[in-house]
This record gives structure tokens, sequence and C-alpha cells, in this order.
């Protein structure tokens, strides 16, 4: 899903983006300065109408869109990279969404995460979307994915990382993990998803939603 927060806050050479659905995050990328964007994306259907739609920057060579699954793909876009990077890690399966069938998980957080550790490069920035879905189990037909899991892997990376949360579908539906000069992380925020990961702000965020927006079609189904 898109992130509604400013991508200029996260700015670095290149932006990392797994899941490309139909490239809004792609465009918001461009349009924020990043030098380089890559974008992976499993379903030909979404890869195809990338293509169309950035036929132009994928030409400058601004844009390069790598089509398969993250699992095998991210270890190879990381390869790539000279300098620190700005993930955008948004990639997870949904029974609507022709292709992402094709992947052995539901939902390749800890895969990537593991991807990045593996990098000689510990200054990523990366960001985490979706955690009002990510922190139930029951999301994407089912995963497990925890939100102290992602930040043992974080901290993994890098254990000098702090955290904020940036808006996306709803308010703080984005983790962020950066090093940087004067970063502190938000330490009340983090708290209430440590000791509760549904905590009430998204509770009630979800709760006024009254239902599950699929991110995909965007199309609205009934909480169950
Ligand atoms: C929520 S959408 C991404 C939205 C996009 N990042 C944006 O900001 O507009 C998730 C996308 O991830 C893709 N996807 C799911 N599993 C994947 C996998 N294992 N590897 C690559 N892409 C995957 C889906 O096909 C879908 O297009």
């Amino acid at each position: 899903m898109s992130a509604s927060f400013d991508y200029r806050q996260v700015l670095s050479p290149s932006f990392v983006e797994t899941g490309s659905y139909r490239g809004d995050g792609i465009a918001q990328a461009l349009g924020a300065g990043f030098e380089t964007v890559h974008s992976i994306e499993i379903a030909d259907h979404w890869i195809n109408h990338c293509r169309q739609r950035f036929a132009r920057e994928i030409a400058d060579g601004r844009l390069v869109l790598w089509q398969g699954d993250t699992l095998d793909v991210l270890p190879r876009v990381i390869a790539h990279l000279s300098r620190p990077a700005t993930f955008w890690l948004d990639a997870h399966s949904h029974p609507h969404n022709t292709g992402t069938e094709k992947s052995a998980v539901n939902c390749p957080l800890y895969h990537e995460l593991g991807a990045i550790a593996a990098s000689p490069i510990r200054s990523h920035r990366v960001l985490i979307d979706d955690l009002r879905l990510i922190t139930d189990p029951r999301s994407w037909g089912g995963h497990d994915v925890t939100f102290s899991g992602m930040l043992e892997r974080l901290r993994a990376i890098n254990s000098n990382y702090a955290f904020a949360f940036l808006d996306g579908l709803i308010e703080k539906d984005v983790l962020v993990a950066r090093v940087e000069t004067g970063m502190r992380t938000d330490q009340a925020t983090l708290d209430a998803f440590l000791s509760d990961p549904l905590s009430q702000s998204i509770r009630s965020a979800r709760s006024a939603l009254a239902c599950e927006v699929d991110p995909m079609s965007r199309t609205v189904f009934p909480r169950i």
C-alpha cells in the first residue's frame, strides 16, 4: 500500500521496493528524487503494468524492475548496492492477487531482513509497511511474523538502529529503522506495539474502518 508520508524524509541514493503492484510506490520514490529505484514484483500482470507505466524511466535507467520472488531476487538487488539505500518492504501475498501463490511464503519479511543482514553495508534505512496487518498472524492467509521478531532481525542488521513510525494507510503504520545522528527511537509507540501488537491506536483505527481494505483490489470486506 502506498505510504502517505513524504519519501524525501528517507532519501538515499537508491530506493529498493519489494512488491511493485500498480507502481504507486515507484512513482512516489521517483518524484522524491531517489537517483535509482529498484522494484521487485512476483505477479506478471503487475510487472507488465509497471513496464508500461514507467517505460521512460526504465529507458533512462532510473528505474530497474525485477520480475520474480523477492526471496530469490532481493539478495541479487542488494549485491548491486555500493551505498546505503532505503528499503520499502511491502511484498505479501493475497488470495485475490494472481501470481503471489508462486511464492513459498505469504509474508517474506523475515527472509528480506535476513538478506539485508547479509549485506556488508550496515546503515541501510529499512521501512516496513502495513504494521496494522503484519502484527496480525491471520493476515494474508496466515504468517509467522511478529513485531518483536521484526525488531530482533532489524537489530541483527544494526544494533544502533533507532526506530520511528510514519503514516501509511493509517497513522503509524510504517516502521522505520535508521542510523542517523540525532535520531531517537519513538519509545512510546515501540512499547505500545511490544506490549500489545495491535495497540489501542491501531485497534481504534481498524475499528473506525470497521472492515479490512484489500490493498490489492481496494475492495472492502468485513473483518473476520
Ligand atoms: C501491497 S502491494 C505493494 C504496493 C506498493 N509497494 C506500493 O507502495 O504501492 C504487494 C505486492 O507484493 C507482491 N508480492 C507478493 N509476494 C511477493 C513476493 N514473494 N515477491 C515479490 N512480490 C511479491 C504482490 O504481487 C503485490 O503486487
